[in-house]
């Protein structure tokens, strides 16, 4: 009897983790950014975050990407260089820690030149939470 009660609430556990799991298999650029990013760009992409602090590497302010740029967010330039330093590794490190952001799902992005590339749809949302932030 008692072995019963307890495995009910176990089974109703194992019930609430499935739908769950799916919800999460593609994070958004939100999770991304709080999860890989905002350790040295900050939480709000100011350059405050604490690694960049510890290590003493200046992490770029993100929120002025635009600002820098003539008032124009360069998306274009943004994912390519997440891109690089998801391949090849970022903010002084050779470990290409990121690189999960350039597997699963792509999106059709025209980047300005009139041409629909396959393009990551992590690293297209991550430039969009990251343009969203300079705002
Ligand atoms: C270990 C610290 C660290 C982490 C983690 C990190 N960055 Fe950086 N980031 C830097 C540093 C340092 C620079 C400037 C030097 C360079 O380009 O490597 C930089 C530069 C950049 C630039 C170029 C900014 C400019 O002025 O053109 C972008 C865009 C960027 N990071 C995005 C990201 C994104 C998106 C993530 C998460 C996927 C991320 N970074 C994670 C340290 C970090």
């Amino acid at each position: 009897m008692r072995a019963a009660i307890m495995f009910i609430p176990l089974f109703a556990g194992l019930v609430a983790c499935m739908p769950m799991k799916d919800a999460v298999s593609t994070p958004t650029g939100a999770d991304d950014y709080a999860d890989m990013c905002a350790t040295c760009h900050g939480p709000a992409g100011r350059g405050d975050g604490e690694v960049a602090r510890d290590l003493g590497v200046a992490a770029p302010d993100l929120t002025q990407l635009a600002a820098l740029n003539g008032g124009v967010f360069p998306k274009a330039q943004v994912m390519s260089q997440i891109y690089g330093y998801a391949r090849d590794g970022h903010g002084g490190s050779d470990m290409p820690a990121f690189g999960e952001l350039l597997e699963g799902e792509t999106v059709l992005v025209d980047t300005g030149d009139g041409i629909a590339t396959p393009t990551p749809l992590r690293l297209v949302q991550l430039a969009e939470y990251l343009e969203a932030l300079g705002r």
